[in-house]
């Protein structure tokens, strides 16, 4: 079975085009094959972001309720990844990055001895084999140099 994870993280509801990008892309990795999709809409349904309580969750010994959500959350974000094959990341451009719950889930899954290891040459992944498919979306042109007047980029 193929096995795709797509995390939305507009804000921006039904006008969002990354989200339809995103929509795009699995109906065309679907048509033909079929799959088993899991979609986390993070504009919709956020992650919480890090705070010392999940962080010590997250990478110590929880021994809190907070720290044991934390923990759980964790765990349950990485098994999503894990199983997947394929992995369509929504990331619209919001204010110069991208939006905070992309960044929250990021340090949720982001987790040494799990997802990736330290090692001499620097961290290395431990998730193998998986195709990752960015889908970004902006309002401005960031490309290097001054865009001539009457360019067709203008
Ligand atoms: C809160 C917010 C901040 C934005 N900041 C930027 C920005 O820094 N640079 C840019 O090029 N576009 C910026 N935009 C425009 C979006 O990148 C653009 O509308 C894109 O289509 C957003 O993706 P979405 O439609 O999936 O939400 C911003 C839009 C929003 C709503």
């Amino acid at each position: 079975m193929n096995n795709i994870l797509v995390i939305d993280s507009a804000v921006t509801g039904e006008s969002s085009i990354s989200k339809s990008l995103v929509r795009e892309a699995v109906e065309a990795l679907t048509a033909s094959r079929p799959a088993q999709v899991v979609h986390r809409d993070l504009g919709r349904e956020p992650i919480p972001h890090l705070t010392e309580a999940t962080l010590a969750g997250v990478r110590g010994e929880p021994g809190t309720d907070a720290e044991r959500a934390a923990r759980a959350l964790s765990d349950t974000l990485i098994a999503e990844l894990r199983a997947a094959d394929t992995i369509i990341l929504g990331a619209p451009m919001y204010n110069f990055s991208v939006p905070t719950t992309l960044r929250a889930w990021f340090d949720y899954v982001l987790r040494a001895g799990e997802t990736f290891r330290y090692t001499e040459e620097g961290p290395k992944g431990l998730l193998e084999s998986k195709r990752v498919i960015v889908i970004e979306s902006r309002g401005g042109l960031y490309s290097e140099g001054r865009v001539p007047s009457g360019s067709s980029l203008r």
